[in-house]
């Protein structure tokens, strides 16, 4: 299987820009359905999110034994607990009484148990059920192992925490990452701290959303007042690794690698490197910090998108930490707000309003056709979900 790290994309784009190798001829059609389709997006959530390993957080979220955050953005509450023997444990976050919530609350909190607020039955950080008040009277004979909180799969990698919303699931970690897994350990993903994350709902389709970041051709134009200018216009690859994507964008300085060994290149300088990781998360690795986004859909034209970052220690001062706020900040407030994530809510109105029954996809877009191919690898070509559908263009593989 062909399953490239950055420095392979990097390397490719380098010899592409050396040889003057000319950008291949490429244009795809994507139904405009495909991004407003009920029916389908009904089958996307079953087939992609239902199953499938999901990150919710880092291990540096939960340092301490008790270390408790809630998950509620796959449409199940979920909760991710550092146990008292230091393990990473993942629940349904609902008492096995009477499906009360039991841990409420956006931000890390810790926690000696979990008391349900109904009637109080009481689980250990394990999950086991350890009291249920009047028990003799009220449950003779209740099997509390029975009872005990409903375990979801999880998995560690790299530092980042993956869970899979299904209980009857399971996760392969290492089939799932295969080499970028490489990547994160060259980028020490797991040394690194979790700063800050927003929690925001677009009236996008996911894929209009993931669209956005696997296409070098807007860069210089969307981002024309902000970092479209650090980058060359229409030098930008993107390659498939494993269910991945791994895409290198040029930044102004990209010609210097030129000049120098493979060694001495400064990838996350002189290019800007960002991996969609199947099936929902944009990871971006900034010359000095790494952030990601992660979009979670919740209706055909609505997803819940968090937008955090990770830095390399904790901020030592308040200095230090006034520096990656207004980092984190311009990122979110004066990039992906007013340019990438405007655009993409302006394509979800312009999608419904009857001016295009497809859209385009040109030779600088190949990696939201590679997106699209890998989504129909999962689930096949897009097909109208609704009987009374005019059969249109369905062509969006490429
Ligand atoms: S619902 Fe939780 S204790 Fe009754
Ligand atoms: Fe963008």
């Amino acid at each position: 299987m062909n399953a490239p790290g950055f420095r392979d994309v990097f390397s490719n784009l380098l010899e592409e820009f050396r040889s003057g190798i000319e950008v291949d001829p490429f244009e795809a059609r994507v139904d405009t359905r495909f991004y407003t389709d009920p029916q389908w997006f009904e089958k996307e959530r079953a087939a992609l999110f239902s199953d499938s390993p999901i990150l919710v957080g880092h291990i540096s979220m939960l340092k301490n034994s008790g270390d408790v955050f809630t998950h509620d953005h796959l449409g199940k509450p979920i909760m991710v607990v550092r146990a008292k023997d230091g393990e990473l444990r993942a629940f349904l976050n609902v008492c096995r009484h009477r499906g009360v919530r039991l841990v409420n609350g956006e931000e890390v909190q810790n926690k000696t148990s979990f008391v349900c607020p109904y009637h109080n039955w009481t689980y250990g950080l394990d999950g086991q059920l350890k009291h249920v008040p009047l028990e003799e009277e009220s449950f003779p004979g209740l099997d509390k192992q029975c009872h005990s909180l409903k375990a979801l799969p999880l998995a560690v990698c790299e530092g980042l925490i993956f869970v899979c919303p299904n209980p009857g699931g399971s996760i392969d970690i290492e089939a799932h990452m295969g080499m970028v897994k490489d990547d994160f350990a060259a980028f020490k993903m797991s040394e690194h701290v979790f700063f800050r994350q927003t929690v925001t709902t677009l009236k996008a389709n996911w894929k209009l959303l993931v669209d956005a970041f696997q296409d070098g051709y807007h860069v210089t134009r969307l981002h024309r007042n902000t970092v479209g200018p650090s980058f060359i216009d229409g030098i930008a690859r993107s390659e498939r690794s494993g269910d991945h994507l791994v895409s290198v964008v040029a930044r102004k300085d990209f010609p210097d690698a030129l000049e120098r060994e493979p060694e001495q290149w400064d990838i996350r300088r002189q290019s800007a490197c960002a991996m969609y990781l199947f099936p929902n998360v944009e990871m971006i690795i900034h010359p000095d910090y790494i952030s990601y986004l992660a979009f979670f859909p919740t209706q055909v034209d609505e997803t819940i998108v968090v937008h955090g970052c990770f830095i390399e220690e904790e901020p030592k001062d308040e200095k230090a930490a006034a520096h990656w706020e207004r980092a984190f900040d311009i990122i979110e407030n004066g990039v992906f707000h007013p340019e990438d994530f405007f655009v993409c809510e302006q394509a979800q109105i312009g999608m419904t309003s009857g001016a295009n029954d497809h859209l385009l996809l040109g030779a600088h877009e190949t990696g939201v056709g590679a997106f699209h191919d890998l989504l129909a690898q999962k689930m096949g070509a897009y097909q109208p979900g609704s009987p009374d559908s005019e059969p249109g263009s369905a062509d969006h593989s490429v």
